[in-house]
């Protein structure tokens, strides 16, 4: 994989933007979930940079855990419908003020496809927190409780979302050159 400069074709949101953001997502957050029993849930992998700085702006007593779905037959992020879980958590959620942390949010599928399996255990909350809106794009209509970023529909990475998996690493977010577009399998 190439240096992300081959790839960028501008800086869509830079680092300061998305900490500032986060920051008052944190303190939101924290204000609403007071005297409740949070856990934040991230959906791997793109969602990791943004757990980890989100919660460390957000100040009330909380855990975390992980899951990883994929999408039924699909190998892109072109999701379709219902997903599957590949990891599940490790810890009830029942009775708990569950609150997902999702990267982006495109067609919705995938979240909206998490939410229904995840309301079945009967959390007493269940919450989406989502660092990019691609809203043009949505096919099923989600609840976003807690939104960063509305973008546009343009092919992005970096800050957790990766070109071919490389590149998650970046402290921005980009968007990828037009003329690049086509080498990579990615709808997001
Ligand atoms: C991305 C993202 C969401 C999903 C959004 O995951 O993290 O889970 O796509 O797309 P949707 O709204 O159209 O369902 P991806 O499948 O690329 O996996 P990754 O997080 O491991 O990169």
């Amino acid at each position: 994989m190439s240096d992300y400069n081959e790839f960028l074709d501008e800086v869509l949101i830079s680092e300061e933007q998305l900490q500032t953001r986060i920051r008052q997502l944190g303190a939101e957050i924290s204000r609403d979930y007071r005297d409740q029993d949070l856990l934040l849930i991230c959906v791997l992998r793109g969602g990791v940079l943004f757990l980890a700085d989100l919660m460390r702006q957000i100040n009330v007593p909380l855990s975390i855990d992980f899951m990883a779905v994929s999408s039924y037959g699909a190998g892109s992020r072109q999701s379709k419908g219902q997903v599957r879980i590949t990891l599940d958590l490790t810890t009830s959620i029942e009775g708990r003020s569950v609150l997902l942390v999702e990267d982006i949010i495109d067609s919705g599928h995938t979240i909206a496809s998490v939410l229904e399996m995840l309301s079945l255990r009967r959390p007493s909350s269940l919450r989406v927190c989502v660092l990019l809106d691609k809203a043009d794009r949505r096919e099923v209509v989600v609840p976003i409780h807690y939104r960063g970023f509305t973008i546009p529909n343009k092919f992005v990475f970096g800050y957790g979302l990766d070109l071919d998996e490389y590149h998650r690493n970046l402290p921005f977010v980009g968007v990828l050159r037009p003329d690049k577009a086509s080498e990579l399998d990615q709808a997001g």
